[in-house]
């Protein structure tokens, strides 16, 4: 039973400031790791479930230089992590993680016992570089990228669950591939004009209903299971199809979609309307190259960008170097006028003590004015 299992678990959260943390961990039945912060773990675990890195809120008030301090500080985590199942990442850690990208290309990836890698609600897997991708799964060749657990995989994260709860009305996200046999329980299914759909799409059925009624016009529902099925079949798809980003956008996805549509279509829902946006889309991506001109000069825009923001670091960097130099230069002025002074002191002795030959001797050789014509 996943409750009994679940107070069998023992959890750690482990919370830091900014500073150099060294953790050793050993504790052989811990199987839930939550991080706030980074550290340098060590941690003695046979089998390391599910390990959850939380950053939120340690970007605040940093500048530039030292958040790419902190994102750099996350790699030196993983190898003291590296035999975890699952990774649950808050937003910020996959954003600082996406954006030292071009750091990762040259790490081998320290995971090797992947099996899901979860991305926060609302991070699009498509934002996530590739760079960072096979960092991160490209030591575990089973892992996937999820941004909910499957239902049968028995991984209960608190975190998400919280999440969950908070984000009840907006839920569109992925879908498992049992959750047509919608039995399962009240949890996991909800209820759309006396269907049990599964619980995250009775939103989306209303928003449906409430924008394009035709859908259902000839939507026979007299098979009560066949109907459950194909309503989750409808909002899987469209679930999916709506979260495409433009960039992605290529013939195969269109043909794919198309077949999906005609699919619906023969189902009796009436999803024309979808049919129309994909056309749209083909249209607006493909009869011109203006789509694929503006995302190349998009990338454009982002080199740019992250070159000014390396620019502007290294400047301010020598600013400081500059300020520092200035500091050291006023110094040795200071210094050289100090002895200079010391000198004056010293031949003015000499000249009390020895009179003028004296000095003029002090510095010189010691015949000098001695042979000289007067
Ligand atoms: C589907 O809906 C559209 C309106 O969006 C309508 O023009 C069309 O006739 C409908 N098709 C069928 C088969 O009912």
């Amino acid at each position: 039973m996943r409750t009994r299992a679940k107070k069998k678990l023992l959890n750690l959260s482990i919370r830091n400031g900014y500073g150099n943390i060294n953790v050793v961990v050993s504790a052989p039945k811990v199987c839930n790791f939550t991080f706030f912060g980074i550290f340098i773990v060590t941690i003695v675990v046979p089998e390391l479930e599910n390990v959850s890195i939380r950053l939120n809120n340690w970007f605040v008030d940093k500048n530039w230089i030292d958040r790419k301090k902190i994102c750099r500080r996350l790699t030196n985590m993983f190898p003291g992590i590296a035999n975890a199942k699952n990774l649950i990442f808050d937003s910020e850690s996959i954003e600082a993680l996406n954006k030292i990208s071009d750091l990762l290309v040259s790490l081998p990836s320290p995971f090797y016992n992947l099996k899901f890698v979860k991305l926060p609600r609302g991070f699009k897997e498509s934002s996530m570089s590739s760079a960072l991708r096979s960092y991160l799964l490209g030591g575990s060749p089973k892992a996937a990228i999820v941004t909910k657990f499957p239902q049968n995989h028995g991984v209960e994260d608190s975190i998400a669950d919280a999440d969950r709860a908070r984000h009840t009305d907006a839920s569109v996200e992925g879908t498992d591939k049992d959750q047509a046999s919608s039995s399962k329980g009240r949890i996991d299914s909800g209820l759309w004009r006396s269907h049990e759909v599964n619980y995250e799409f009775v939103c989306l059925l209303d928003r449906i209903m409430q924008k394009y009624p035709e859908t259902f016009e000839h939507f026979t529902t007299k098979n009560k299971k066949l109907c459950t099925m194909n309503l989750n079949l409808l909002c899987t798809s469209l679930n999916d199809f709506t979260k495409i980003s433009m960039t992605s956008v290529d013939s195969e996805m269109i043909f794919g979609y198309r077949e999906v549509f005609s699919y619906l279509q023969n189902l009796g829902l009436n999803v024309s309307w979808a049919v129309n946006r994909l056309k749209y889309i083909e249209h607006l991506r493909f009869s011109k190259p203006l789509i694929s001109e503006l995302h190349s000069i998009d990338c454009h825009i982002d080199n740019a960008k992250t070159k000014l923001q390396e620019l502007q670091a290294r400047f301010d960097d020598a600013k400081i170097k500059q300020k520092d130099l200035l500091a050291r230069l006023d110094d040795a002025k200071v210094k050289l006028q100090d002895v200079q002074t010391l000198r004056m002191e010293k031949l003015s002795e000499i000249e009390q003590a020895f009179g003028t030959m004296g000095t003029n001797l002090a510095v010189g050789f010691i015949g000098d004015d001695l042979l000289s014509n007067p």
